[in-house]
């Protein structure tokens, strides 16, 4: 596996539709849901990526089993026997593991749980989880890097998040469904994906409003009172950026099939900006590009701002762009480790600290490079279409985790792309 790479030569324009898959983001978090109820779930428009995979094995070592049933349609069954214990050896391999946590304390009061690993940008810390857990009564102890989280039944509080983070709004989200009372969480995030887990438990019985915004409210229902649904994934705003940043870099013409425009207003404001045509189709978006772009200034924030796995893409964008672009990044300090790649492949950035600073040069030149992490991975794809000569894009597996067939999306748009070894 270690072998396998990415070669990519010049291409474009690129030509045809894409179809967009569901948003790892938001399937990863609604399969830990499943812990809530007993009774057979049918996800649908499910990425097919390693990282699903990896949470299915976390699930079913904790008593809940998933099988494809069918392209992109995942059945997952949870039969009630369910051991809230998470073993290190899964969760390190996944940050999303960190979401058994809600649903494991609010419906069975006890979880033992190894710390999460994941992607490796900076320190990655749960404490807003826990504090916004212990406000509703649970009971934390850290002993050799295993959390063991305690709780008679949790209740319902008023927590205010210091900063609306994705995974603590979610983790206190899927625990409050089974509290006693009412919970609200100010400061909520307000990601696609956290409207999709709400929409997902209001399927389940779970009582939530304020979907959507900053403020959520959950009044609690009796443990045993959810039940099994289905449901259809929101489609993935980050793998449908990915497209545009391609089109972008490579020129053409293409409509990405099931690309959400409301989900992805602010960044399509920015590439407009850039001279990219992008227009909503209804279920979709349709790019077209044609020439060099204008460099812009972005900085990244919570959503609805430019996220901060956009940044990689708009770093690649404006390294072929006209002028000067400053991308500063709020979220993680020190997650600018795949500049280095792009300047292997002749990118003139300075990257310090929070700001990178990117000259568009005339022209990228092909070489071999290594993907620090999915969305750098990615980006390195991208750049590999606006390189002279060939790319060799290594640690292919990190691209695997959230991107569901790059390469053969990329090639029938008439990318000239191959996976090797
Ligand atoms: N943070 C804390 N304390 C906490 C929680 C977060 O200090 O208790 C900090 C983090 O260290 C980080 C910032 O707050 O600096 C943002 O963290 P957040 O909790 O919002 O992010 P996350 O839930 O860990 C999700 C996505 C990331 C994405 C971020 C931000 C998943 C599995 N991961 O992470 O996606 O970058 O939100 O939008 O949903 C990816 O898909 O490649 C990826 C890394």
């Amino acid at each position: 596996m270690n072998d396998e790479r990415i070669l990519i030569r010049r291409s474009g324009p690129l030509h045809g539709e894409v179809v967009i898959p569901g948003a790892k983001n938001s399937v990863l978090k609604l399969m830990a849901a499943t812990l809530l109820a007993d009774g057979d779930f049918t996800l649908t428009n499910v990425p097919d990526i390693v990282d699903v995979g990896i949470m299915g094995e976390l699930l079913a070592a904790i008593g809940v089993t998933s099988e494809w049933v069918g392209q992109g349609t995942l059945r997952m069954v949870n039969c009630g026997n369910i051991t809230p214990v998470a073993p290190y050896e899964l969760v390190e391999r996944i940050r999303a593991s960190i979401n058994v946590l809600g649903p494991l304390l609010g419906r069975f009061g006890h979880v033992s749980l190894s710390l999460p690993g994941g992607d490796d940008f900076g320190s990655r810390p749960i404490d807003m989880h826990l504090k916004g857990l212990e406000a509703m009564g649970a009971t934390f102890e850290l002993t050799h890097g295993v959390v063991e989280a305690r709780a008679e039944r949790l209740h319902g509080a008023e927590i205010t998040l210091e900063f609306p983070s994705v995974g603590a709004t979610e983790n206190i989200l899927t625990a409050a469904v089974h509290a006693k009372g009412t919970t609200v969480i100010d400061n909520a995030a307000r990601e696609p994906e956290i409207s999709d887990l709400c929409q997902f438990l209001v399927g389940m019985g779970a009582h939530i409003e304020g979907i959507g915004s900053s403020t959520l409210t959950v009044h609690g229902v009796e443990p045993g009172e959810l039940r099994a649904t289905d449901h259809q994934v929101v489609p993935d705003r980050i793998q449908a950026a990915t497209y545009l940043a391609a089109v972008a870099v490579s020129g053409g013409e293409v409509v990405l099939r099931g690309a959400r425009a409301d989900h992805m207003d602010m960044l399509l404001r920015r590439f407009r900006d850039m001279g990219l045509q992008i227009t909503d189709v209804g279920d979709g978006l349709a790019i077209w590009a044609n020439g060099r772009m204008r460099s812009i200034d972005v900085a990244t924030l919570p959503y609805p701002g430019i996220a901060t796995d956009y940044k990689p893409l708009i770093v690649t964008m404006l390294a072929v762009a006209d002028g000067v672009g400053i991308v500063t990044e709020n979220l993680y300090p020190g997650r600018f480790r795949y500049v280095e790649e792009l300047q292997r492949l002749g990118a003139d950035i300075r990257a310090d600290g929070h700001h990178a600073v990117v000259r568009g040069v005339a022209q990228l030149s092909g070489a071999p490079v290594r993907a620090p992490d999915i969305r750098a991975g990615a980006a390195l794809v991208v750049a590999g279409l606006a390189a002279d000569g060939q790319t060799s894009v290594a640690g292919v597996h990190h691209v695997d985790r959230g991107y569901d067939d790059l390469v053969g999306r990329l090639a029938a748009l008439g990318a000239d792309i191959e996976r090797v070894g």
